[in-house]
């Protein structure tokens, strides 16, 4: 008989794309069969996983006894929240805890967390205000405390955000430019995040030995100029890379966005996102894959036209 995967974020990128990987992997979908957790029901992407076969059930993360019914009967629980959501680092620290805490009542083996390093203690209290990392780092640490198998999903920089509110601008002059704070050779862990399934597997075909274990995801470490060389092969399109100053280059998002991405700044350039564990972590994060993460130039290729 076939175990049950719940997957908090069903009808999003990360849960999206893990419900995917499970329903065409030939080995997980004999290992398991899923349920996907939506605010609501009746809209279109649920509607579209039931009719893939995916079980919906509509809960709340900040419902407390929601959750307690959507992760019953459940042996695997991939648990993620979106700090974009409410843009609060005390509700997605609630909302992660109010995960693990219903997993231990309905007596769930597995918990996959997708975490994030903590910004202050690895900066040792210099960068204290990327609250989205801290915020998920504080509930693995609570989860770590919890008598329940546990791994984390760390994800990198997703390669989507160039699809919207970091795409490379058409100038007046006609060059492209891609505009960001970072320095042009800092290091940047990039993830297609449709690959979320890639990384989870090794951890749902075997959580025993993946227990406590973190997974760093990404394909790999690219700075903003090999990011910028590879959309210029790939399109034909000369883009190049400008490092500006925090408010220059954000220009789509919310004033609250921009004001808390721009403390984020040094992370990447004195940091390079994951810390001084990071090239490590992702060397042995991708010896356990057994399907090979997308590249950054296969990204660029499959989302062609870029600039028309
Ligand atoms: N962008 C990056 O580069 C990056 C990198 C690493 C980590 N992250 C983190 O990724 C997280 C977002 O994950 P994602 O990209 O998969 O999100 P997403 O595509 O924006 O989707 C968000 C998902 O969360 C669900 N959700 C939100 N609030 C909920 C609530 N109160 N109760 C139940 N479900 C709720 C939504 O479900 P419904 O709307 O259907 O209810 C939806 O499925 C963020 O916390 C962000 O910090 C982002």
């Amino acid at each position: 008989m076939t175990k049950l995967l719940t997957v908090f974020g069903a009808t999003g990128q990360q849960g999206g794309s893990l419900i995917d990987y499970v329903l065409k992997n030939p080995e997980l979908s004999k290992l398991y069969h899923l349920r996907g957790i939506t605010r609501d029901a009746s809209k279109a992407s649920a509607t579209s996983l039931r009719e893939r076969g995916v079980q919906v059930i509509q809960a709340d993360l900040s419902d407390f006894q929601s959750l307690v019914a959507a992760v019953a009967n459940s042996y695997a629980v991939f648990g993620v929240t979106n700090y974009w959501d409410k843009g609060s680092a005390a509700i997605e620290i609630a909302q992660g805890k109010a995960i693990a805490d219903a997993a231990l009542v309905a007596g769930v083996t597995l918990l996959i967390w997708s975490s994030l390093p903590n910004v202050s203690l690895m900066s040792s209290g210099t960068l204290t205000e990327v609250a989205h990392f801290d915020s998920k780092a504080e509930v693995e640490e609570y989860i770590r405390s919890l008598p329940i198998l546990s791994s984390f999903f760390m994800a990198g920089w997703y390669m989507q955000n160039h699809l919207s509110y970091m795409r490379p601008k058409l100038q007046d002059n006609g060059s492209i430019v891609l505009s960001q704070t970072w320095s042009p050779t800092a290091l940047l862990p990039m993830i297609d995040i449709t690959d979320t399934g890639k990384f989870s597997a090794p951890i749902l075909l075997d959580p025993a030995k993946y227990n406590g274990k973190s997974f760093t995801c990404a394909t790999a470490f690219y700075t903003p100029l090999e990011i910028v060389e590879i959309w210029t092969k790939v399109t034909g399109k000369k883009v190049t890379y400008a490092q500006v100053g925090a408010d220059e280059a954000r220009g789509n998002l919310t004033a609250e966005m921009q004001r808390k991405l721009k403390k984020s700044t040094g992370l990447i350039d004195d940091y390079s996102y994951f810390g001084p564990t990071g090239r490590d972590g992702l060397d042995w994060t991708l010896d356990q894959l057994t399907d090979a993460p997308n590249t950054w130039e296969s990204f660029v290729k499959a989302k062609e036209p870029w600039f028309s």
